[in-house]
């Protein structure tokens, strides 16, 4: 939103501080529902006189347009919405995972060119984010005036497994139009005669997990997971597995040898991870340090389906990977990824793995180390 820098504008927003979210304890209850670029607050405002059990986030990254928004709420006496004036990649360091219920993107900045697709808040690194934040039956909504984006979004959140629903591509001459809360933009683009996309977003469901040892004629899935998690990586510039590591010679070793594991929902595999009894020689020197320097199980060459990351895929792995070293009498996993690879890091981190330091792997490249000692 391009806007002429407003004469006391950081006045005016500290003047609405007992509006604004800068650390946690400030979020009033949870789950809650975030608009993220919030704009001028129209929407924010309306939503919220609508609805006033429910409490608001309104996300800005601009100061001078979040401090409009917020004193539309001040001066309207809301008390259900608070402000965070931030990027939405901060999101992470104020909501833990599961806490957010709802998100709406309203025409969120389009970014046309290709080169920055990833600034676009529908785009898979965003929606990698807001699917950890999410609860289990979350959504996020979306309406926007640009068709590109729109359909670009639309791929976006299918390849990240969610449901669509509701969609349309006029949303002013639909069934959904009498609960629609008309934003800014919204007004002006509908005014120039350009018809509103919107659609709704759900988290998919996993009830049906099943962890069991990889049979050889699924390797050819195994290897199709392995080639999409490198895309996915590669997508996000993360320098991880790009020289085609695992090859599919190592996977079949790991499957004849019986340390490939599948995780399977009614019959489908949606992820795989490598379980290894003894000592590996990569972790043998470490800058840092071993949480002990007792017996371990090692997880390696672990990958999950792009459509189901962040619905506790990890967890699981990690439960199995606990059963196989209960069964050996042994009580610690550890385990090693890119610096780079965010989400295998939160994953880890979730389900209680601990930092360690940097290991090096045989080729000499670096790696982030992490150990998780059972109880
Ligand atoms: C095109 S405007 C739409 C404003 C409002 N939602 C509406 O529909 O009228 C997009 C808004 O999102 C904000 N924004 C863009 N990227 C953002 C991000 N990464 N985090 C938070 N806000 C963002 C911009 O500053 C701008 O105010």
């Amino acid at each position: 939103m391009r806007m002429r820098k407003k004469k006391n504008g950081a006045v005016r927003l500290s003047d609405c501080a007992d509006l604004l979210v800068t650390k946690r304890e400030d979020i009033p209850c949870l789950p809650i529902t975030v608009e993220i670029g919030c704009g001028k607050g129209k929407f924010i405002l309306e939503t919220a006189k609508r609805n006033p059990d429910i409490n608001y986030i309104a996300m800005e990254k601009i100061p001078d347009v979040a401090m409009l928004a917020a004193e539309k709420i001040r001066d309207e006496g809301i008390t259900n919405v608070k402000f965070i004036v931030g990027d939405a990649m901060t999101l992470p360091e104020l909501f833990r995972e599961g806490e957010i219920e709802r998100i709406y993107l309203n025409f969120s900045d389009p970014w046309p060119h290709n080169g920055h697709a990833k600034r676009r808040l529908t785009d898979r690194g965003f929606l990698e984010l807001y699917k950890r934040l999410l609860t289990p039956t979350g959504e996020i909504v979306f309406k926007t005036d640009n068709r590109p984006l729109f359909d670009f979004s639309l791929e976006e959140f299918k390849y990240m497994g969610f449901d669509l629903e509701d969609l349309t591509y006029d949303l002013h001459n639909s069934e959904y139009m009498a609960d629609n809360i008309v934003t800014e933009y919204e007004a002006n683009f509908s005014a120039k005669g350009f018809s509103i996309n919107r659609v709704r977003a759900k988290m998919s469901r996993i009830t049906n997990l099943e962890v069991r040892k990889a049979e050889m004629s699924e390797l050819d899935r195994i290897e199709e997971l392995f080639s999409e998690a490198r895309a996915f990586m590669a997508s996000q510039n993360i320098d991880q597995w790009q020289d085609g590591y695992p090859e599919r010679a190592l996977l079949e070793k790991d499957i004849t040898e019986g340390n490939r594991y599948v995780v399977c929902e009614d019959g489908k595999i949606l992820a795989t991870v490598g379980i290894f009894l003894g000592d590996d020689p990569t972790y043998a020197e470490i800058e840092g340090k071993w949480i002990n320097d007792s017996s371990y199980v090692c997880i390696h060459r672990i990958c999950v389906d792009n459509a189901v990351k962040g619905m506790g895929l990890g967890g699981a792995m990690v439960r199995a990977c606990e059963e196989i070293c209960r069964r050996n009498k042994c009580r610690n996993i550890r385990c090693d990824t890119h610096a780079d690879n965010k989400p295998m890091r939160h994953m880890l981190e979730k389900n209680g793995f601990v930092y360690c330091g940097i290991i090096h792997l045989e080729n000499g490249e670096p790696r982030v180390a992490y150990q998780k000692k059972m109880r």
